[in-house]
């Protein structure tokens, strides 16, 4: 057999090896200790920069995608150096991208050399978005146009926007019960066609932060477990709006074929609703149990974005929102639940247990609706499912998976293995 000259053999590594280092500039550039990089398949990483030294890792929180880059980095008890995620303060090491959670990130090798900085990865890099990127979002369109009150109480889309526009969460999940009582009791009789808001409201008291500006304790301590009660509960009144919003903006959703949703699609998610107001509720009690109070910490707004991007479209609303992330809160339950249980704190445990519980509804419901509109509009429901995520969730979807919650939920692998990063 023919061979071929050493030295061609090795400059062709050569080249192949330089084409997967992507030089992303002058060291002296990058000051601040995390900077965001786009990559050309859609992903984004974080480049960190600290102690002189530089590390990069997706930026992409592996737990509901949160944004690392906005994180702190933090010193872990072996002295090893960590990024932790401003939304629910999973902290990922930055050697490695292992969390005590038993969550992994993905990290890249970084070197410097002739003072450059590359990064170890066969996507192009850019400071910006990439233009043109399969992944691009389309703009949202609709107008900055508030619930209009045209309806009576006897509407369901009259009940959701005005839960929509209230901004006491207390009273959001009040009023959801209600909603709920009178929607089972037959006394709500019509869907309606009430416009929701473009964005719930919130207390005018509650601190908004950017993500990355919240203060926490220490892992294991009382305030930092104030801290994860207080996200959760955060994140469940964003869930009470979720829940109406699908209901009023797809209101008068039609399919192809001229049928409008069944009245047992609003029933369901009437269901969701008023769980995640139940949710709420337990969380706040939690909260006052240990002597603090939704409101006391800062909170961000991230959680509204999957809902503002899929405004348009019901399978992609169903698909991200039910599928991708609420499948993804099973995922982390049982190192939450752990988080809890280690500190013998078992009421909160017990109050995580009910949740988990109800969410796999939840992702059932989604999944539920989204085969029903495909199968109705004869669209292959899992190539459809495999279409919609990367256009509307940035990324791959992250293992480990909780994969018999997600079997609980009627999800099988074969949803979601194939949205995982290909190795
Ligand atoms: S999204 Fe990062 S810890 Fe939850
Ligand atoms: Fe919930
Ligand atoms: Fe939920």
């Amino acid at each position: 057999m023919e061979t071929f000259p050493e030295e061609l053999v090795s400059a062709l590594k050569e080249v192949v090896d330089n084409s997967s280092w992507q030089c992303v500039g002058d060291k002296e550039r990058f000051k601040s200790p995390c900077t965001k990089l786009y990559s050309e398949d859609g992903e984004h990483l974080v480049l960190i920069h600290t102690d002189g030294k530089f590390y990069a890792m997706d930026s992409a929180c592996p737990h509901e995608g949160g944004p690392l880059e906005q994180g702190d980095i933090e010193e872990l008890c072996n002295g090893r150096l960590a990024l932790t995620c401003p939304w629910h303060y999973f902290e990922f090491c930055l050697d490695d991208g292992s969390s005590s959670s038993g969550l992994q990130n993905q990290v890249y090798d970084v070197k410097v050399c002739e003072g450059k900085v590359y990064i170890k990865t066969p996507n192009a890099l850019s400071f910006a978005p990439w233009k043109n990127s399969k992944f691009e979002r389309s703009g949202n369109t609709e107008s900055e146009e508030s619930a209009k009150g045209v309806e009576d109480e006897s509407s369901l889309t009259y009940w959701a926007c005005r839960i929509l526009c209230t901004a006491d969460p207390e009273e959001k999940a009040k009023l959801t019960q209600q909603a709920q009582v009178l929607w089972n009791a037959g006394k709500i009789v019509e869907i309606g066609q009430t416009q929701p808001p473009t964005q719930p409201k919130r207390k005018e008291n509650l601190t908004i932060v950017q993500p990355g500006r919240i203060k926490r304790g220490k892992g294991g301590t009382l305030s930092s477990r104030i801290a994860l009660l207080h996200s959760l509960a955060n994140i469940e009144q964003w869930a009470i709006d979720l829940s109406w919003d699908i209901i009023a903006r797809f209101a008068l959703f039609q399919l192809q074929c001229g049928e409008k949703l069944p009245r047992e699609f609003f029933t369901d998610f009437v269901k969701v609703a008023g769980d995640e107001a139940k949710h709420y509720c337990l969380l706040q009690k939690r909260l006052t149990d240990l002597g603090s109070t939704f409101g006391d910490l800062p909170v961000h707004n991230g959680l509204w974005q999957s809902a503002s991007d899929t405004a348009h479209d019901l399978l992609g609303r169903l698909a991200i929102v039910h599928m991708v992330h609420e499948a993804r809160g099973l995922d982390v339950h049982p190192q939450t639940l752990q988080r809890f249980s280690a500190q013998g704190d078992e009421a909160s445990a017990r109050v995580l247990e009910v949740i988990y519980t109800d969410e796999i509804t939840h992702v059932a419901a989604g999944l539920k609706w989204f085969t029903y509109i495909c199968a109705k509009e004869q669209q292959d429901c899992l190539s459809t499912f495999h279409k919609l995520v990367p256009l509307y969730f940035k990324g791959y979807l992250k293992p480990p998976f909780n994969t018999e919650g997600r079997k609980s939920a009627g999800m099988s692998e074969e949803w979601y293995l194939p949205l995982v990063k290909p190795s």
